[in-house]
């Protein structure tokens, strides 16, 4: 019996381990796959399978532009596993030719007896799966390669390739490519400089070798066919006018202006214009173009719809609050829908710099300090904006923006130099424009910014080693606004070079600068770039325009009927105010303050109480500034049922008059009122005695934050405090209404307010928003995205910092360690934080296993009951700590979060799966990979107060 149970045992344990061991190159199918769920793979393409050399070949579509190739290589392989893979290689693509790179490892990973005949059977095998997976396709076999290292084998390679060419001529639609040949010198030697040094595989110049041979046999789709035709008939001027965008002035959003664009539109000299809008005119302008140059290219149309566009939504790092995906791509999809209904194809959006400075202005237009959720939201934005069809005349081009690091400017202040280290950049930096890449966003915007001490503008390790080449971006990548130009005050040269040097490093359209239009032609002439070059940017160009389907219908977006009924209706409106109540964060709300009662008498006091204008907040330049948003004091007069509403403003903005006058220079202007503090606080302090409850609207004027709006002290100004410390004097609850664009220091604050809500900018329907808010008709459900710090000393602050070798344990200062002396290492409020009228509470985390090994799932499920007396949302959140590593590693890092929304009494299991994916990092090397040991998997509702529990995962 004994030994029988046993016997059982084992069996059940061989059964485990036979489990748990994959066939080979199964992980490489799982990448491929996930690369598929991050990217749809483009369908009726041209499909590579194979071996290394095409895993290798990873640049393969900078080789052809504009072809659409997916190389799905994976090294090592041999026909045998093409064959059992065929399934997962092949089926997704649906491709129109397939070329196949395998064969010689068959013979090395064999012994010496492995006929030639055998590689051709098994060649054969596969060409029958693949045929009867692509009827139509054509199929391509690329012969095996000549490599130094597998001489042995040459003459049963040369077999080979000439047994599978004679098979595939008795079949139709097939092709033989033979690079075989074309690698030998002429002693019939491999040619030894086409290889890296293992003497196996090609390097650049043995793809440019193949290249040659490559180009003849792909196939031609329409788009390729109708961009060579097109670029075969363009003269250089005009090639070079392509990549010229000039800014058409009806928005503010730098300080050059294009000059005499008519002229130089029919001049055939404009690639695109943003900053116009309406079918009328853009119908007008593209008219131009249209009836006065000689090939007829249509214009792009772009604009900085950043969040929404008649209908505005809360700034993107409100949005980004709300944890809701589904939330924020329906904002894009919105957005989208509005502007191509006013004549516009191109979004200078999404904006996913990585912040973690609070005084840089542009923190506002970005969705905080962490690469993980901003990587989400990127994917939400682009799938909004471009949706499935790029061809649709309701969807628009996306432009991922500012590649890159813009957000991590020296000191905070607006488009100063970036210095950081490339593993710092690959972690936390990079992967929100990769994640936009992966989705397929069509363009990127390079950023102001210098990296390394080169621009980006002109830093070709960024635009085309990085983007290109590592990412596989094939899109256009566009300057901001004179981002060109800006590169002589950068100090790296005169117009003519700067231009030179961007063209070089991977940029495609100049924004504004008109570098390339006025020096390219020269710098041709005397070879400081060459044609080839011009015609790769203007060919992106062209592309961007086939793929909106201009080319086909040049006015499919001048349609003033959908202008008439698709903007700012009934329905995008009510989008914008539950999205403006989702993005609020509840920071206080000592002894339930609020939800408050509509009844009793509410006074309404502060600067921002009675203000339209800035509710929108920064970027909003199609907002009809004609007709704002209505103020929180009429929103709360129509929401505020039988409670009396009393007035004050009660303080301005700031004391300081020159201030003030400087955040106002493009507009949404405060009010000044001319009365003294004294008086004005007065008024408030007598308003507030007669009430019940007073809501204070306090905090930043829209245009203190956004470009060029970086403040060194992020306090709330004196005369509000002032205000403030007033109001509580007279004992009653203090609920502060908070505006703002960036995590503000609310350290004088916070101990003056009973309920602080903040609301940073709403967008159209801030105002009744918040009033649902207020009132009870919406319950709080936002989350912090960016740290709040306790004082500018504390900045960068962030959660996901490293530990050093002499971290704070425990409360107190503490010598020696790393600490203040005037303030604690903790944010005032930390990321993902934010409370609920409702209450939860978190059980303990348990995991699937304790302890994994290799390809292993981890399952980690927390139980969340709902305590409170009302439905609420909650969005928990599973972060991640590598304990030890070769690599010092962040305490805690974000890997996973979902919102809840559960009634009054109610629990719910929230369960999170994680695989060897989720424990990469980029080492020092810049080698992507996990390292095998212990790991801590917190789950809770911030992360400072996540429960974690330990994990050991080996290799
Ligand atoms: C900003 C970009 C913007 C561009 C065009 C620049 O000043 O940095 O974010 O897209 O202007 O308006």
């Amino acid at each position: 019996m004994k030994i029988r149970a046993l016997f059982l045992l084992g069996l059940l344990a061989f059964a485990i381990a036979g489990f748990a061991q994959q066939p080979p190159f199964y992980a490489d199918i799982q990448a491929f796959k996930q690369l598929d769920r991050e990217r749809k793979p483009e369908k009726n393409g041209i499909l590579l399978i194979g071996s290394s050399s095409f895993t290798y070949w990873k640049d393969v579509n900078s080789y052809f532009p504009g072809y659409p190739i997916t190389n799905r290589g994976f090294g090592g392989s041999s026909l045998p596993d093409l064959i059992r893979y065929a399934d997962d290689i092949v089926d997704p693509y649906a491709p129109e030719q397939i070329l196949i790179y395998c064969g010689e490892n068959d013979f090395a990973g064999a012994t010496d007896t492995l006929k030639a005949a055998t590689v051709v059977n098994r060649f054969k095998t596969l060409y029958g799966i693949l045929r009867a997976k692509a009827p139509q396709a054509s199929i391509v076999y690329v012969s095996m390669k000549a490599s130094p290292s597998r001489r042995k084998y040459f003459p049963k390679i040369k077999a080979a390739n000439k047994a599978i060419a004679d098979f595939l001529k008795t079949e139709k639609n097939t092709g033989f490519i033979d690079v075989f040949p074309i690698m030998l010198n002429a002693n019939g030697q491999p040619k030894p400089e086409i290889f890296r040094a293992d003497s196996l595989h090609m390097n650049e110049k043995g793809y440019a070798i193949w290249q040659k041979v490559f180009q003849p046999v792909l196939l031609q789709t329409p788009q390729v066919k109708f961009i060579n035709d097109l670029l075969g008939k363009m003269t250089i001027e005009e090639k070079i006018g392509q990549l010229n965008l000039v800014v058409g002035g009806e928005a503010t959003t730098g300080s050059v202006v294009s000059t005499g664009v008519e002229e130089k539109i029919k001049k055939g000299a404009v690639g695109g214009i943003f900053s116009v809008t309406s079918p009328d005119r853009v119908r007008k302008i593209q008219e131009i173009a249209m009836n006065n140059t000689r090939l007829k290219i249509p214009i792009i149309f772009g604009l900085d719809v950043i969040h929404g566009y008649k209908t505005i939504f809360p700034i993107p790092l409100g949005l980004s609050c709300s944890w809701d995906m589904a939330l924020i791509e329906s904002t894009a999809r919105t957005a989208a829908q509005e502007a191509s209904a006013d004549g516009l194809n191109w979004t200078f959006s999404p904006m996913v710099d990585i912040a973690r400075d609070p005084r840089w202005g542009r923190i506002a237009e970005g969705s905080g300090e962490d690469p993980f959720l901003g990587s989400a939201i990127a994917r939400a934005m682009v799938k909004g904006y471009q949706g499935d069809d790029l061809q649709a005349n309701n969807t628009l081009m996306a432009c991922v923006k500012h590649y890159a690091l813009y957000g991590a400017a020296e000191g905070g202040r607006d488009y100063n130099t970036v210095d950081m280290s490339h593993a710092r950049m690959f972690n936390d930096y990079f992967p929100p424009y990769k994640a936009a890449v992966d989705a397929g966003v069509g363009t990127v915007m390079a950023s102001f910014n210098d990296i390394d001490g080169i621009p980006a503008t002109a830093n070709k390790w960024l635009l085309t080693d990085v983007l290109r080449n590592q990412w596989g971006f094939n899109g256009l990548v566009v300057s901001d606004y004179t981002g060109v130009s800006e590169m002589i005050a950068h100090g790296i040269g005169d117009l003519q070079h700067v231009s030179a040097q961007a063209l070089k490093a991977g940029l495609d359209m100049d924004m504004v600068s008109e570098g390339f239009l006025t020096t390219l032609g020269v710098s041709l002439k005397s070879g400081k770039v060459t044609e080839a070059e011009i015609t790769e940017a203007c060919r992106r160009v062209l592309e961007m325009k086939y793929r909106l389907g201009l080319f086909q219908d040049p006015y499919k977006y001048c349609d003033p009927n959908r202008a008439k009924t698709e903007i700012f209706t009934h329905t995008n409106r009510a989008l914008a105010r539950a999205a403006a109540a989702r993005s609020s964060v509840l920071l206080k709300n000592n002894r339930s303050v609020l939800p408050l009662a509509k009844k009793g008498r509410i006074a309404l006091v502060g600067p921002l109480a009675n203000s339209r204008e800035n509710l929108v907040g920064t970027w909003a330049v199609s907002a009809d500034y004609a007709h704002p948003p209505v103020s929180l004091y009429t929103a709360l007069q129509s929401a505020a049922g039988s409670a009396g509403l009393l007035y004050a403003k009660g303080a301005n903005i700031s004391e300081d008059s020159a201030y003030e006058a400087r955040v106002s220079i493009f507009g949404k202007k405060m009010e000044r009122d001319t009365r003294s503090a004294a008086v004005m606080i007065d008024e408030a302090v007598k308003a507030a005695a007669q009430a019940d409850v007073v809501i204070a609207a306090l905090g930043e004027t829209a245009e203190m934050t956004g470009e060029s709006s970086s403040r060194s002290l992020i306090g709330i100004p004196e005369s509000q405090l002032a205000l403030l410390r007033a109001l509580k004097k007279t004992g009653k609850p203090v609920v502060v209404v908070l505006f703002t664009g960036r995590p503000l220091v609310l350290t004088e604050l916070e101990p003056n307010a009973d309920a602080i809500l903040n609301v940073w900018f709403g967008g159209s329907e801030a105002a009744p928003a918040i009033a649902d808010l207020l009132f009870g008709d919406a319950n709080p459900s936002g989350k912090l995205t960016t740290s709040f710090p306790r004082n500018e000393g504390q900045i960068p602050i962030y959660y996901a910092h490293r530990n050093t070798g002499r971290p704070l344990e425990g409360e107190g200062f503490q010598k020696f360690r790393s600490n203040y002396l005037d303030v604690s290492n903790e944010p005032l409020y930390p990321f993902g934080y934010g409370l609920s009228y409702s209450n939860f509470t978190y059980g303990e985390v348990e995991l699937s296993s304790k302890s994994l090994r290799g390809d292993q799932t981890l399952t980690a499920t927390v139980t969340v009951t709902n305590t409170g007396k009302v439905v609420g949302e909650e969005v928990v959140q599973l972060y991640l700590r590598d304990v030890v590593a070769s690599n010092t590693r962040p305490l805690k890092e974000l890997k996973g979060f979902k919102k809840i929304s559960l009634a009054p009494g109610a629990s719910q299991k929230v369960s999170f799966t994680l695989t060897t994916q989720d424990l990469k990092f980029y080492n020092n090397e810049l080698k992507y990979d996990w390292e095998a040991g212990a790991f801590v998997i917190f789950i809770g509702g911030d992360s400072k107060s996540a429960k974690g529990v330990s994990v050991q995962w080996e290799k």
